[in-house]
């Protein structure tokens, strides 16, 4: 046997190493095995030193030869497993476009911020401005300064929602603190009036809160908009057109508007507003109690005492006021039965508006 012999042989072996090789690290096990620094084609090649003269140049070439060969026969098989190895990962991290997707349950919002941003919406449109008010009010803002008297019923310990007292940690007695959650949105009307100067036209939504347990037509905290104008040469036809085009923007202009005349302590004179029912036209109805008419907003002229609070001079200014239940509006406009639907969160319910 020739060296030239030997070689061959090792060139076969380590081809059919190459072939039989099924992944990427058993090519490189193969590689070394025959051409690594202790491998075998290594070992013939080291040898070719010893060799006569007349020998090395057949051998010489010979070794070339397989060198080549078995390295050609390497690579070439590398880059077929290293592109089975590509596709069989593309095709595991394969995703079916065609599948049908799956829909992500869409929240919205809910129908009382949706009324209130019709409410906010209607009266930006006659040049209001939006003001809010503190949650928790002093008894000064909420009662005092809108000429309730210190005996007034809604002072009362069972209608309002006192905070405990601040002075200290003793439980609240009725007339002791002055702290409270606003039972209405009207003290934002003095905030405003105490900051800015006429004319004021301006909108304060925002959540009230009374002890009441909930009920069809009661709830412990619900929403109001008060909207309050002071200005020179302001007239109650003003306060019935500003409500009777809000009253036709917000349920249609076939709606009729009729004030009763009524009381609340911070506007003279003062007025219920009530609008024409929309079941029945007018003509008398389960829906309006067989009246005609549904009540949805409390209003009238600024009384002259409130503005002896804030320092505007009645004798200049005249304003009108009006505050209303958004809860109530969305129940009139809607049809919705009870209150606490707004509240328990169902979205069956909330999903219709
Ligand atoms: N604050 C009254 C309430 O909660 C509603 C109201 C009535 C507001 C007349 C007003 C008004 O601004 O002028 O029942």
């Amino acid at each position: 046997m020739t060296i030239a012999d030997d070689l061959r042989a090792l060139e076969a072996e380590a081809l059919a190493a190459v072939d039989a090789s099924g992944t990427l690290g058993e090519l490189e096990e193969v590689r070394i095995a025959f051409l690594g620094k202790k491998g075998s084609l290594t070992a013939v090649l080291r040898g070719l030193g010893g060799l006569s003269a007349e020998e090395r140049p057949e051998a010489g070439k010979v070794s070339n030869e397989v060198r080549r060969a078995v390295e050609s026969a390497l690579d070439s098989r590398q880059a077929e497993l290293a592109g089975a190895a590509r596709a069989a990962r593309i095709s595991a991290e394969a995703v079916d476009v065609t599948l049908p997707g799956r829909r992500r349950p869409v929240g919205r919002q809910h129908v009382i911020s949706q009324i209130l941003g019709e409410i906010v919406e209607i009266f930006m449109g006659l040049g209001y401005m939006v003001a809010e008010g503190p949650e928790v009010e002093l008894d000064y803002y909420n009662f005092t300064a809108l000429n309730h008297p210190p005996d007034h019923p809604a002072r009362a310990l069972q209608d309002t929602f006192y905070v405990r007292d601040l002075s200290g940690d003793r439980a609240v007695v009725e007339g002791e603190s002055d702290v409270l959650l606003r039972t209405h949105t009207s003290p934002t009307q003095v905030h405003v009036m105490e900051s800015q100067k006429p004319p004021i036209y301006v909108l304060a939504p925002g959540k009230v809160f009374r002890r009441d347990v909930a009920d069809p037509s009661h709830l412990p905290q619900f929403t109001q908009v008060e909207g309050l104008v002071v200005d020179e040469g302001i007239t109650f036809g003003d306060l019935k057109g500003t409500l009777e085009h809000f009253v036709h923007q917000m349920f249609g202009p076939e709606r009729r508007v009729r004030l009763r005349p009524h009381f609340f302590p911070f506007t003279e004179p003062s007025a219920e507003v009530d609008v024409s029912c929309g079941i029945c036209g007018g003509s008398g109805c389960r829906t309006c109690g067989g009246e005609g008419w549904l009540e949805i907003l409390g209003c009238g002229m600024v009384d002259p005492n409130v503005f002896d609070f804030v320092g505007i001079d009645p004798e200049k200014y005249t304003g009108f006021a009006f505050g209303m239940g958004v809860e109530r509006i969305a129940m009139l406009k809607y049809g919705v039965p009870d209150l606490r639907l707004y509240v328990e969160g169902d979205t069956r319910f909330l999903h219709q508006f």
